[in-house]
C-alpha cells in the first residue's frame, strides 16, 4: 500500500504507479469517516485491479475544509481521478461515498466505467437526532457509532474505523451528514447506463436493504449482493464476502 497526494487530496493505492491495462476502483468512504474503511479492500484487490482509496477533503490525508453537498464532493473526486489519470475508473462508495458515486455516474456518464454502491441509497435523509447529536455532544455521537455495525460483528474489527472517525473534526462530520440529508436522485436512476453492483448488509439500520432494493430495480444494469450478519460497514465487517462480490461483478462485466 502506498500513500500519496494529488491537488490536496490524499489517498492510498494498492500499487503505484497505476497499471494502465487495469481498471481502477476509486473507494469513497462514508460520513465522518476516512479511507481506513477500505483497508480490507485496497491490498486484497490490488492483484485484480488498481485500487485507490481517498480521504475526502477536510480530514486525514486531505487538506482544506470539508464540504456540505454531494455534488461538491463529487467534483473533488473528479479532480483527483483526472490528476492521477486513473485508468478506466469505477466509483465504489459506501453511504455518503455511495451518494458521491451515484452523482459521478449521473454527471459524468462517459467518465466512469461502472459503479459499486455499498450501504447507500438514492436518497439519504438523516435522523435529526444525528445532526443534533454532532452539534451538541460530539463525543457522545462518536461513542454511539459502533451501532452502525451488525450486533454480530466483533467490536475489535471496528476499532480502527472508530478511532479514525474520532479524528474527523465535528464540523466536517456535520457537513458530511448535511450533504447526505440534502441528497435525492431517486427520480434520476434510469439515466445510469453503466453496470452497477449494489451491496446491502442484512443488519444495516442506517441505510436499510430497502434502499438497495430500490437501486437494484431502478438502475438498468445491476447485480446485487446481500451480505448476512453485516450492518452499515460491510467492507470492514465482512471483507471476504464484499471482495468476492466485487471480483464476481468485475469478472461478469469484463472490467
Ligand atoms: N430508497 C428507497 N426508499 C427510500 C429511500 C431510499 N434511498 N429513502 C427514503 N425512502 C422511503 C422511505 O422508506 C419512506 O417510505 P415509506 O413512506 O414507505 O415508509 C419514504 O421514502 C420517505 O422516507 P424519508 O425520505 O427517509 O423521510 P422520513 O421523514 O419518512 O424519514 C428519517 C426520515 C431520517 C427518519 C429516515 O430517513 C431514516 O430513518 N433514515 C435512516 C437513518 C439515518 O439517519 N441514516 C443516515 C443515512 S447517511
Amino acid at each position: 500500500m502506498e500513500t500519496r497526494d494529488a491537488g490536496g487530496i490524499g489517498f492510498t493505492a494498492g500499487t503505484w504507479p497505476l497499471d494502465a491495462s487495469k481498471s481502477t476502483l476509486v473507494f469513497l468512504h462514508g460520513s465522518g469517516g476516512s479511507n481506513v474503511l477500505w483497508h480490507g479492500q485496497v491490498d486484497a484487490l490490488a492483484g485484480r485491479v488498481n485500487t485507490v482509496s481517498l480521504d475526502l477533503p477536510g480530514r486525514g490525508l486531505s487538506a482544506g475544509p470539508g464540504m456540505r453537498s454531494i455534488p461538491a464532493y463529487a467534483r473533488a473526486v473528479t479532480d483527483l481521478v483526472a490528476a492521477i489519470e486513473a485508468p478506466r475508473p469505477i466509483a465504489c462508495g459506501l453511504s455518503l461515498g455511495g451518494g458521491i458515486a451515484l452523482q459521478l455516474l449521473l454527471d459524468q456518464p462517459d467518465r466512469f466505467e461502472a459503479g459499486i454502491l455499498i450501504g447507500t441509497g438514492a436518497r439519504l435523509r438523516v435522523m435529526p437526532a444525528i445532526l443534533e447529536g454532532i452539534q451538541r455532544n460530539y463525543e457522545a455521537h462518536l461513542s454511539s457509532l459502533d451501532m452502525a455495525a451488525s450486533p454480530r460483528t466483533d467490536r475489535e474489527v471496528l476499532r480502527p474505523i472508530l478511532e479514525s472517525n474520532a479524528r474527523c473534526p465535528a464540523e466536517v462530520a456535520l457537513g458530511d451528514f448535511l450533504a447526505c440529508d440534502a441528497f435525492d436522485v431517486m427520480a434520476r436512476l434510469g439515466e445510469i447506463e453503466v453496470p452497477v453492483l449494489v451491496v446491502s448488509g442484512a443488519d444495516d439500520k442506517l441505510t436499510p436493504p430497502k434502499y438497495a432494493d430500490f437501486l437494484e430495480k431502478s438502475i438498468r444494469r445491476t447485480q446485487r449482493a446481500h451480505i448476512a450478519d453485516a450492518g452499515h460497514l460491510s467492507p470492514a465487517e465482512k471483507p471476504e464476502e464484499v471482495n468476492r462480490a466485487i471480483v464476481g461483478f468485475l469478472d461478469e462485466v469484463g472490467l
